[in-house]
C-alpha cells in the first residue's frame, strides 16, 4: 500500500536513457582517447545508477571515485552553501577527471565541486550530467556533456530521489502532487 501524496508521470523511458548513455560514452571515449587513465568521479548519491551504466560503456582505462556534496542553508536558495560531506579517496593531480552528476539545477553544487577539484591541478576536468534544467541556473557553470535538457519539473528515478525514495525506478519520471 502506498500512502504517498504524489504520483510519478513517465518522462524519459529506460530505453531512451540507455541509448543516450551509449552516445555519451562514445563521445567521452573519443574525447579522452589518449588518456592514460580516466578518473570518473560520481557525485553521491544521485549519480550512482548513471555512473554504473556510463562506465560500462566507456572504452577507456578508468578508475571510479565518489564525492558527496550537500547544499543547505536558509530557505532562500540563492544563499545556499555547499558542503563536502565525503571527499575523494584518490589524488587527481595531473589526472584526467570526469565528474558525473545527476542534475544541474541552479548549478551551485557543480560550481563548488569544480572549484574544489580544479584547485588540485588535474590535467583535464570535464563534466557529464544526465539532466540539465537550464531555466533554473543561478550561477555560470556548464557541463560538457548533457544527457537530456528538461523543463523546470521535479524529477525522480534512475538514481534520483524525492525524500530518498524512487531512486530505484528504471526510468525518469516527474513528480505530480495529488490535489
Ligand atoms: P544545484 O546545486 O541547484 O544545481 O542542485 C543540484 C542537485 O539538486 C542535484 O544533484 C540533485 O541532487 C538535486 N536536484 C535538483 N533538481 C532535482 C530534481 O528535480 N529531483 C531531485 N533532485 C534534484
Ligand atoms: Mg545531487
Amino acid at each position: 500500500m502506498d500512502h504517498s501524496n504524489y504520483e510519478i508521470d513517465p518522462m524519459i523511458t529506460a530505453k531512451s536513457i540507455a541509448a543516450r548513455v551509449e552516445e555519451l560514452a562514445r563521445e567521452i571515449s573519443t574525447h579522452f582517447t589518449d588518456t592514460e587513465k580516466l578518473i570518473v568521479v560520481g557525485l553521491l548519491r544521485g549519480s550512482f545508477v548513471f555512473i554504473a551504466d556510463l562506465v560500462r560503456e566507456l572504452e577507456l582505462p578508468c578508475e571510479v571515485d565518489f564525492l558527496e556534496a550537500s547544499s543547505y542553508g536558509n530557505s532562500t536558495e540563492s544563499s545556499r552553501e555547499v558542503r563536502i560531506l565525503k571527499d575523494l579517496r584518490g589524488e587527481i593531480e595531473g589526472r584526467d577527471v570526469l565528474v558525473v552528476e545527476d542534475i544541474v539545477d541552479t548549478g551551485r553544487t557543480l560550481k563548488h565541486v569544480l572549484h574544489l577539484l580544479q584547485s588540485r591541478d588535474p590535467k583535464r576536468l570535464e563534466v557529464c550530467a544526465l539532466l540539465d534544467k537550464p531555466s533554473r541556473r543561478e550561477v555560470d557553470v556548464k557541463a560538457r556533456w548533457i544527457g537530456f535538457e528538461i523543463p523546470d519539473e521535479f524529477v525522480v528515478g534512475y538514481g534520483i530521489d524525492y525524500a530518498q525514495r524512487n531512486r530505484n525506478l528504471d526510468h525518469i519520471g516527474k513528480v505530480r502532487f495529488k490535489t
